[in-house]
């Protein structure tokens, strides 16, 4: 299926799962839950969403009907999840970001002692989702793996691991092992989990676990180098965040470490090896184009 079907197809209904599954903004209290909703909808390009469902759907293939709402259930989780982990790093005590998606940080509009909490909600909340994946049909078994892994990949040996090498690293030299490190905690071990996941819903033999556990790993960095270079060449507006934020935190990016050219072409090279993983595999169309969708991003 091409790329474009799929997103017309699956980023609606994505939109819909997200919007019903966060507390509505009339729940008490209130501001917490404008804040939860305001990061998290309206806004993305909700590329682990996909990937959630392009995993799910390979792996489930004519079943894929019967599998569809738990994943959907696990795209939301981790959007969630991300937008979280977003609302943190923008904080002036990380990132210092003023704009996300085209808009205010969170702690802009809503101060910073809510923008902590709505994150904290946001990544227990997702998690409260992925417990609700037995309701959808999904072996207990299945659900206790999947919660498993996206709880391992947000920790410190994850997601929060890369974080914190990341701004430990600010304005210091490191090395090419601590810059892969970073990239591939900060940003890879989500997208390794959730492709992981998805394909655990569909039914995923062996083979084909490990087939998208390799394609994952390269697509997360082949999409990290591809941020690095952004946000040095990229244009604001499109991008809907600040350029030029690495360098004025000092961090050491793909770009500082290798140059412009030498970055582009190893995240080429990582798409590549992303494609190649699962070259094999019937019905993975959508996961290739994903990989070359995410090297032509310009935002
Ligand atoms: C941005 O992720 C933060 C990183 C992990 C580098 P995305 O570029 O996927 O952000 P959205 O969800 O599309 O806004
Ligand atoms: C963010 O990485 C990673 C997480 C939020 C876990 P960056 O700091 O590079 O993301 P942007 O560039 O602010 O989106
Ligand atoms: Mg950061
Ligand atoms: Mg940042
Ligand atoms: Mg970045």
């Amino acid at each position: 299926m091409m790329l474009e079907q799929f997103m017309a197809e699956h980023l609606p209904a994505i939109e819909k799962e997200l919007e019903e599954c966060l507390p509505p903004e009339a729940a008490y209290p209130e501001k917490l839950h404008q804040a939860m909703r305001y990061s998290t909808l309206g806004g993305g390009k909700r590329l682990r969403a996909l990937l959630a469902v392009a995993a799910a759907e390979m792996a489930a293939k004519d079943r894929f009907t019967q599998v569809q709402p738990a994943a959907y259930r696990l795209a939301a989780a981790v959007e969630m999840l991300h937008a979280y982990s977003l609302i943190h790093d923008d904080l002036p005590c990380m990132d210092d970001d003023d704009f996300r998606r085209g808009r205010p940080s969170n702690h802009k509009v809503f101060g910073e002692a809510v923008a902590v909490l709505a994150g904290d909600a946001l990544l227990t909340e997702s998690f409260a989702l992925l417990g609700q994946l037995e309701d959808l049909g999904i072996p207990v078994k299945v659900v206790v793996a999947v919660i498993r892994e996206m709880a391992q990949a947000g920790g410190s040996r994850g997601l929060i691991g890369g974080q914190a090498v990341d701004l430990a690293s600010e304005g210091r030299q490191i090395s090419q092992e601590t810059l892969e490190y970073i990239h591939t905690h900060k940003t890879g071990a989500l997208f390794r989990a959730v492709v992981r996941c998805g394909a655990l819903l569909g039914g995923a033999d062996e083979a084909e676990l490990a087939a998208v556990t390799l394609y994952a790993e390269h697509f997360g960095l082949c999409f990290q180098i591809i941020d690095d270079i952004l946000d040095v060449v990229g244009d604001e507006a499109k991008l809907g965040k600040k350029v030029g934020s690495d360098a004025e935190q000092g961090k050491v990016t793909y770009v500082t470490l290798y140059g412009l050219e030498e970055a582009r072409a190893l995240a080429l090279k990582a798409m590549e090896e992303a494609r190649e993983a699962v070259a094999d595999f019937q019905g993975s169309e959508v996961l290739a184009s994903l990989a070359m969708y995410i090297v032509q991003r310009d935002h």
